[in-house]
Order: structure tokens, then C-alpha cells, then sequence
């Protein structure tokens, strides 16, 4: 396949417990196996080549975690232990695949947290060496800009705004392992500023699309922030968060029912004119076509829309369906297969979140 000779150079893999060499055969379709237990969702999915979605399983944490108003990490990495197998056989299942069909097996090493990573991790390294296919280690943030290649024939070179709970970066992508920062935050991502200030609004766990339904009602030029003061592509939430912190106190003193929405609509228009602004500028600097949208933030309505309208500016736009945005398996999948440097040890590193 055209694909699978330009991408995917290393056909020799090596298992890593067994250290026997894999051959992956240029004949057939490559199926990867994906696991990701990063944070609160246990997930499992079945990519063909890249891009094509066989199956894709989320067992998702969050009725757990909202009695504690957020992910409690050691409560996490215990649901994954209760879900793992089965999100691994409803995967099997609606891949309508055998084992004996997969390549290699793949699973989230990083960054995430850490008892969490590990029970996917061993799952994956597990199947790999009951059925004897490769392991492959994949970075969390690399696997979220790879949910644009699902169903798209999307090539780099391209601009990436990556937007998730931990992390918020704009990166120029060169080829399928050639990729550079080309800024990020220097204190709060955008999650944690949507999450931090949907609970300033009284909004319960999962804060990000809490308030990104309640900004809907609002009127998003009622109140006007400042912008922080970063390097070209860098980024600061930690002062907005702070500002919005005094508008509810302020508001709140002076009417008990003060319009919520409004201030959940100036926030959201706020936090996204800037990274959609600095993303366009980072793509006209360096004379990139591509724009694409990745990470859990991704699924916010307002930036989707800021980051689409840059069709009519003549660029070409990538932001992956709803399901790829938030965590998920088959970004993992899908990023297995595109990354050259495949790992086949444990010896990678595990950072732990924000
Ligand atoms: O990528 P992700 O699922 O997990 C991480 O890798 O961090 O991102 C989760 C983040 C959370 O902060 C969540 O509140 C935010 O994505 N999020 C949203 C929306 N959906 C998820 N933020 C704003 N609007 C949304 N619709
Ligand atoms: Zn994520």
C-alpha cells in the first residue's frame, strides 16, 4: 500500500520481551491494537493503517469522579483495573478481528498519571507478549494531533494548536516524527483555566463542557479581560482565571443571581480569540496551509468555529470529529502507526500530570 511504504519505514519491529523480530508484512493492512488509561477514561480501539477506525471503546470515569468534584488518581487507576479487559474484548468485538489479525499493540506511556498509565501499559504489554506482536509506546499530546488523520488524507506540513487539561501548545509539524514547539503555556492550560473557572461558576465536574453549554446563553462581549503579556506563541491563563475570580465576587456581591452566562460567554471568547489569533499567526509566520485543532478542548463549540473560519482565509482545516477530540484509543492507534521511533521497552519516561 501507497500509505504504509511512505509512512511506515520500520517494518521490522522487535517484541519486547520474547526480543524476536516482528515482521510486519507490506502485503497486508496493519491493524493496530491502542490502549489509553491516561486519566479517567479507559479506552481501547482497532485502527486500520492509520485512519481507518475498526473500533473504538471509551469506558468513561466521570459519574466517579464527580462526587469529588475532579479526577482523584488513585480512585482512577482502579477503575481501569475494572475496565481494561472489558473495553479490550468489546474492541475485539465490534473490530469484528482476531487476535491473529493485529500487527502490533500499542498503549499511552506518557505523559498522564502515572498508576493510571500503568494499567494500560501492562495490559498492552501483556497482549503483546501472549500474542506475540510488537509494543509500541506512544505519547499522549503526539497521539491527540493524530486524531486528525483519522478519516482525512491529511499530510504534514501543518500547524497544530493542541488544547488539552494538562497542556496547551502550538506546533509546527513537519513530517509524520518531524515536529517542533513552537510555544506553550507558561502556567495554566486551557482546560484547567475552563475547568477552574466553570467551579468559580458553581459548575460541576466535567467543568470544560459545563460552561462551554452555559456561555451558549450568554452574551460573550458583556465583559472584556485583558490579555497576558508572553513570548510570541507562549501562553498565560493564571492572571484571566484571577480576573474572572474578582468579577464573581464583585458580581456576586452586588446581585445574588447575577447572569452567569455572560461571564462563562466573555471568558470563553476571550481564551479562544487569543489561542485561535496566535495559532494563524504561527502559520502565516511560517507560511504553513494546514491549521489543525486537537486535544479535549478541541470539543469546545467556540474555538471550533474561530479555527474553522480560517477556511475563508485561505487555509485548509482539520479538527477531528467530537469522540477523537476528548481522550480516546484510536488517536493512539492512528499515531502507532505514523511515529518512526517505535518503543519496545518500559524504559520510557512517565511524567506525571500538570
Ligand atoms: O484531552 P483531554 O480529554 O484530556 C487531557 O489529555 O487532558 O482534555 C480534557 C480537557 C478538560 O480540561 C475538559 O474540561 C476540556 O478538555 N474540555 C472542554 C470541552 N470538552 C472538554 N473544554 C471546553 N469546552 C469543551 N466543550
Ligand atoms: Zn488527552
Amino acid at each position: 500500500m501507497e500509505e504504509k511504504e511512505e509512512h511506515m519505514p520500520k517494518k521490522v519491529l522487535k517484541t519486547p520481551l520474547s526480543n524476536k523480530e516482528t515482521e510486519i508484512s507490506e502485503r497486508t493492512d496493519t491493524n493496530i491494537l491502542a490502549i489509553e488509561s491516561s486519566c479517567d477514561e479507559t479506552a481501547c480501539a482497532i485502527v486500520k493503517n492509520g485512519r481507518e477506525v475498526l473500533s473504538n471503546v471509551v469506558a468513561s470515569q466521570i459519574k466517579t469522579h464527580m462526587q469529588f468534584g475532579g479526577v482523584v488518581p488513585e480512585v482512577a487507576a482502579r477503575e481501569h483495573l475494572e475496565a481494561v479487559n472489558e473495553v479490550i474484548a468489546k474492541a475485539f468485538e465490534e473490530a469484528k478481528v482476531e487476535p491473529e489479525d493485529i500487527s502490533a499493540i500499542a498503549a499511552t506511556v506518557g505523559p498522564g498519571l502515572v498508576g493510571s498509565l500503568l494499567v494500560g501499559m501492562n495490559a498492552a504489554k501483556t497482549l503483546s507478549l501472549v500474542f506475540d506482536k510488537p509494543f509500541i509506546g506512544i505519547n499522549h499530546l503526539n497521539a491527540h494531533v493524530c486524531a486528525n488523520y483519522i478519516d482525512t488524507d491529511l499530510k504534514p506540513p501543518f500547524v497544530a494548536l493542541l488544547v488539552s487539561g494538562g497542556h496547551t501548545q502550538i506546533i509546527k509539524v513537519s513530517g509524520y516524527s518531524d515536529s517542533e514547539i513552537l510555544g506553550e503555556t507558561i502556567d495554566d492550560a486551557a482546560g484547567e483555566a475552563f475547568d477552574k473557572v466553570a467551579r468559580l461558576l458553581g459548575l460541576p465536574y466535567p467543568g470544560g463542557p459545563n460552561l462551554d453549554k452555559m456561555a451558549d446563553g450568554g452574551n460573550p462581549q458583556a465583559y472584556k479581560f485583558t490579555k497576558a503579556k508572553t513570548d510570541e506563541f507562549d501562553f498565560s491563563f493564571s492572571g484571566l482565571k484571577t480576573a474572572v475570580l474578582q468579577l464573581v465576587k464583585k458580581l456576586s456581591k452586588e446581585d445574588a443571581n447575577y447572569n452567569k452566562a455572560d461571564v462563562a460567554a466573555s471568558f470563553r471568547e476571550h481564551i479562544t480569540e487569543i489561542l485561535a489569533e496566535k495559532t494563524l499567526k504561527a502559520a502565516k509566520k511560517y507560511g504553513i496551509k494546514q491549521i489543525v485543532l486537537a486535544g479535549g478542548v478541541a470539543a469546545n463549540s467556540e474555538i471550533r468555529r474561530k479555527i474553522k473560519a480560517f477556511q475563508d482565509k485561505g487555509y485548509k482545516v482539520y479538527i477531528p470529529a467530537m469522540k477523537y477530540c476528548t481522550d480516546n484509543a484510536a488517536m493512539i492507534g492512528s499515531c502507532a502507526y505514523f511515529q518512526e521511533n517505535v518503543i519496545t521497552d518500559v524504559g520510557v519516561e512517565v511524567f506525571s500530570r500538570a
